[in-house]
Parts: C-alpha cells; structure tokens; sequence
C-alpha cells in the first residue's frame, strides 16, 4: 500500500507539489472514481490508476545515468552544488551508486533501489569500474606492472588494476574496489599526478558518450537487465577463486 501522490510522483507524473494539485483538481481516477484526496493509501500493484483518462504505469524504482561534470559533490544533502541538483525531480528518495570526487567526471548511477545498490557496492562482488585518466607525466611499463601486481601507499593496500595506455599521458585503468582517492593515490604512489579523471563504465554499465556533462537520462530496459544479469551469482564466483580467500592451509 502507498500514498497516491507517492505514487503518481514515482511515475513521473509530477512532483510531490504537482501531483496534489492535480488530485485536487479531479483529474485523477483510482479504479473508475475520481480521488478525493493525495493522501489516500492505494495497492500500487493492483489499482488502475488514470490521470486525465490516461493509465498509469507505476514504477517503484528510477535508474538514471548522469554525466556527473566536475564541481559537484557526490552527495543527497548540502549547500554546496551536490550531484542531485542536476536531477529535475526531487521527490523520489534517490540516492547516487558510490562516490565520485568533486574534481571527477563521467558515470554515475542514480537510483532509489537500494538492493541494485547494496549489489554494485559490495566489496564482494568486485565490480568493475573503468576510468580515462591523463595524467601530468608518462606512465611506464614498470608502473603498469606495479599497478597489475597492487600497490601499497600511505598504509593503505590498493589491490591489482588494470591499465591500458592510450598515450604516454593517458590512458584507462578498470578497478575492482573503490577506496577512497583510489586512482590518485596508485598515480601519486608512482611519482605521478591525475590531471583528470572520468568515468566510464560501472560493471557492463557503459557512460552513453551522447550525455553532455550534467545531462542524465534513464537507463534503457536492456541496459538494466543486462546489468542486473551480470550481478548474478555465476558458477565462476566460487569464493575459493577469491585472491583475497586464500585457504588457510595455503596462508
Ligand atoms: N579514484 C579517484 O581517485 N577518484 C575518483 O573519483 C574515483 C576513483
């Protein structure tokens, strides 16, 4: 059961704001009878709902890719310019899938499906994040090694990434963990500094290259269900072929 303004706002009807207005102007049916109220709690699976003669389709969860541009903070709250500015409707609890730094461009998930979330999220599952990074100076074949074998900096442990070199300036390195300033810091462990950084691909999530940065759109059905089928457990994932799972006879 739910609200009706929760309901027509999470099918894009309107805002919170709007949806009420337009219920109190008589325009919406729930089940052939006009609504007397926004406040009134509706089976959201089961009810007909029409707006001007026009049925509703309910939508429980949002998925939008945004090309997060830089000077924005990956966060729900604050005064400062925050990722969720960028989005049109506010009255969704939506949240953004892992953090960008201020300074960092590209792909970012925003969704109000926390499981989806909690899945891409979870150390466990070693999902992979693909960047473009420039940096200030080369980086060498030694320090592609040194970033395929894992580095440590500053008390912290980065695990194996993968670097491909564009030019002897740039190039893309995918991650399977997301500590914090992680790509800096292996950059800056090597004597090197990241000019820019932007994200690419989250798992089989790829940035749509058409999304100028602060635009957004929502993921496409086959981009979802291909991304919610790659979180699957497959028979590969045995915990036992986890680097991080040695058995213990092995340690
Ligand atoms: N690594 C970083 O250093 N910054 C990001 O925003 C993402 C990965």
């Amino acid at each position: 059961m739910m609200r009706l303004d929760r309901i027509l706002a999470n099918a894009r009807i309107g805002t919170r704001s709007q949806v009420k207005k337009i219920v109190k102007a008589g325009r919406v049916k729930v089940n052939g009878t006009v609504a007397p109220s926004s406040d009134i709690r509706i089976d959201e699976n089961t009810a007909e709902i029409e707006v001007d003669g026009m049925p509703v389709v309910y939508e429980q969860y949002v998925y939008y890719m945004l090309n997060k541009p830089a000077g924005y903070i990956t966060a729900t709250e604050g005064s400062v310019p925050i990722v969720m500015d960028l989005i049109d409707e506010a009255a969704r609890s939506m949240f953004p899938v892992g953090r960008l730094d201020k300074d960092t461009t590209g792909l970012l998930l925003i969704t109000n499906d926390g499981p989806l979330a909690h899945e891409l999220l979870s150390p466990k599952k070693h999902v992979e994040k693909e960047y473009f990074v420039s940096l200030a100076h080369e980086v060498s074949q030694e320090d592609v090694r040194k970033i395929a074998f894992g580095i440590s900096y500053d008390g912290e442990k980065y695990k194996p990434a993968v670097y491909k070199k564009i030019s002897d300036t740039s190039g893309s390195i995918i991650l399977k963990e997301g500590k914090y300033h992680e790509i800096k810091m292996i950059f800056k462990a090597l004597g090197n500094h990241v000019e820019t950084l932007k994200r690419i691909r989250m798992k089989n999530l790829i940035l749509d290259p058409s999304l100028k940065e602060g635009e957004y759109r929502s993921l496409s059905v086959a981009e979802l269900t291909d991304l919610r089928s790659s979180l699957q457990p497959s028979a590969e994932d045995s915990s036992n072929e986890d680097p991080e799972h040695i058995p213990a006879e092995n340690q």
